[in-house]
């Protein structure tokens, strides 16, 4: 089985009002659709995205970083998993209140307090045999990004890393590395998400071979 996170989390400040990012999902959703596509049983958890669901995967439906943790340990404590891929854009910190109702603005401004989220591939990777995230980082100094990079694969306890540049999370086509733990990092080229989706899947099953 494959698990796969997906899309960006909402972290809601009150019944209507919430925190996210700019993530389509796409990425995580053209993975689960590749795995499917190469016999795999797939799980994906995705958070709000306007995506259809894609055939041959078991869709869990999370808004909250707590909540994809939650549904994503569910899973994975339910069954054998191979794989993790997290490919959502989980939300870093939450508001520390969330308001019952629709609070006026007629109540004046507030301060906002932020809690920290958890990190769901850091908390999960070690139940799959092979777990791979994504790192978006500002590409300016390559060099730095790539460190940053290393240094989340490490911290996360990964068996690989995506670095994709910030401009990855709007874009088509965009350049893509895949950093081994303890191997050399690889320039995958610049590919559209279906593309680069089959070319991890295919790395992950030769890892997961081996
Ligand atoms: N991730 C996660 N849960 C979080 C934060 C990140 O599962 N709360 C996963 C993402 O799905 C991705 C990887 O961790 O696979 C890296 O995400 P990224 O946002 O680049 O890393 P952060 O740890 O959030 O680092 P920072 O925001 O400081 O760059």
């Amino acid at each position: 089985m494959w698990l796969v996170t997906a899309g960006p989390t909402r972290e809601h400040l009150d019944e209507v009002r919430y925190l996210s990012n700019a993530s389509s999902g796409r990425m995580g959703y053209a993975i689960a659709r590749a795995a499917a596509g190469r016999g795999h049983r797939v799980v994906l958890v995705s958070g709000p995205v306007a995506l259809a669901e894609p055939e041959g995967v078991l869709l869990r439906q999370v808004s909250s970083a707590c909540e994809m943790l939650q549904a994503a340990r569910v899973e994975i404590e339910g069954g054998r998993f191979e794989a993790l891929i997290g490919a959502a854009a989980v939300c870093d910190f939450r508001p520390a209140q969330r308001l019952p109702g629709k609070p006026s603005k007629e109540q004046g401004a507030r301060r906002l307090a932020l809690v920290g989220n958890p990190d769901v591939v850091a908390e999960l990777a070690g139940r799959a045999g092979f777990a791979l995230g994504f790192a978006l980082e500002d590409l300016g100094d390559l060099e730095a990004a790539e460190a940053r990079a290393r240094a989340k694969l490490e911290r996360k306890g990964l068996d690989a890393m995506v670095l994709n540049g910030v401009e990855a999370i709007d874009a088509e086509q965009h350049r893509a590395w895949w950093l081994p733990r303890g191997g050399a990092t690889e320039l995958l080229g610049s590919l559209p998400k279906a593309a680069l989706a089959g070319e991890l899947v295919r790395r992950i099953e030769a890892a997961l071979e081996r």
